[in-house]
């Protein structure tokens, strides 16, 4: 993707990777992502986040087609690869050009990427640096995921350069954002895959840039804000502490009961107007399940026994939505056993992140039967009535 001009003088000089479908080997990309780096020029020239070094040749392309033979500073709001990786490439081929970031990015700067001590400037939170006629100025933002993390503010501009934060994976011909609802669905996906976490640390970066003025919001994956209101908006939504008449319910059948008990289920639920999501674990997309924890009151997990305990699948499953710490208010477990075990305490064992009231489980000793879709009658009016003043 060749150069595109955001204001005069600010430029988008990333890479767009349409291609890529894992990130971390862990995470689905179905729209593919972006590296968005940034090149600032005034009378001091200033490149803002590399892209990941598979793209490397990309950046330094788009900095040959802008006639760049100097840059002054690398800003690096972020130490992971994605972004940091092409930054040994472009000390080299750019001598004078020092590495601008904190002390916690530098650290692991120096560390991942054997990057030296005399090629960096440290900067605190909320120091400015002049390019000339222009003013970065550096908020610190540390646990966007990672500890390091950090915004770059041009103030004349008033562009706000965030990195991860508000970025979506999206591979996109448009610089800006074209279609919003895509875009939300894609950044709900991102937050909810690595920022929900941090839910807590969300909270106060917005607090912290409320009063910025910005025009422009420019993540380093994904579209870019010429309306920043829209993504501000969307994570507030999704970072407010409240939850929504909503039930997750992920699950693995191998023989048939546990699927009869989560069909009769999901029609109890929508009988008495709860919104339920069903992931069948075999096929589902964990970005997919990633997006419905976000605003979910109640997870309800179903599995039959393997061996003593969960199938495997739904362990992972479990594993990831304790990791990320959505703000679910219960969770249950349904599913069926052949001769015995475990299933039940091996699940809510794992919850030790959520701040959940476990309610009654409803688990069948072979194929479901009349008494077993009452019980799961009584946990769907349970459900219903904890719901009860949710929106
Ligand atoms: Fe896009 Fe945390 O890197």
């Amino acid at each position: 993707m060749s150069v595109r001009e955001i204001k005069p003088d600010i430029y988008w000089v990333g890479a767009v990777d349409w291609d890529r479908r894992l990130f971390d080997e862990l995470i689905p990309l179905p729209d593919g992502t972006s590296y968005n780096s940034y090149l600032i020029k005034d009378k001091k020239i200033a490149l803002i986040d590399t892209v990941d070094p598979s793209k490397e040749d990309e950046l330094i392309n788009n900095l040959k087609k802008l006639y760049i033979n100097n840059i002054d500073f690398v800003i690096a709001n972020h130490a992971e690869q994605d972004h940091s990786g092409t930054i040994p490439k472009i000390l080299g081929l750019y001598p004078n050009a020092k590495v601008v970031t904190n002390a916690k990015c530098k650290d692991m700067l120096k560390e991942l990427l054997l990057i030296p001590d005399d090629r960096f400037i440290t900067v605190s939170d909320r120091e400015t640096i002049s390019l000339g006629d222009k003013t970065l100025e550096f908020i610190f933002a540390p646990w966007v995921h990672w500890p390091d993390t950090m915004f770059t503010y041009l103030k004349e501009g008033k562009i706000l350069f965030t990195c991860d934060f508000f970025g979506s994976h999206i591979a996109a011909s448009e610089l800006f954002v074209k279609d919003e609802t895509k875009v939300y669905e894609s950044a709900k996906r991102y937050y909810a895959e690595i920022m929900m976490p941090f839910r807590t640390s969300i909270k106060k970066h917005l607090e912290r840039i409320k009063d910025l003025e910005i025009e422009i919001i420019a993540p380093s994956h994904g579209p870019v804000y010429n309306r920043p209101e829209f993504i501000l908006n969307a994570y507030k939504e999704w970072i407010s502490d409240e939850v929504k008449n909503e039930v997750v319910v992920p699950y693995i059948s191998m023989h048939g009961s546990t699927r009869k008990m989560v069909d009769y289920f999901v029609d109890a639920l929508i009988k008495r107007g709860i919104t339920v999501k069903p992931f069948n674990l075999t096929k589902t997309d964990i970005g997919e399940l990633a997006i419905a924890l976000v605003d979910a009151a109640t997870i309800v997990i179903a599995s039959p026994t393997v061996l003593v305990g969960p199938h495997p699948n739904v362990i992972y499953a479990v594993y990831l939505a304790n990791a990320l710490r959505p703000k679910l208010k219960f969770a249950s477990v349904i599913g069926s056993y052949g001769w015995g075990g475990k299933m039940v305490e091996q699940i809510t064992g794992m919850l030790t992140n959520l701040k959940v009231e476990v309610l009654e489980p409803v688990i069948v000793k072979g194929y479901p039967m009349e008494e077993n879709f009452k019980a799961l009658d009584r946990l769907a009016d349970e459900i219903l009535k904890k719901h009860e003043g949710i929106s």
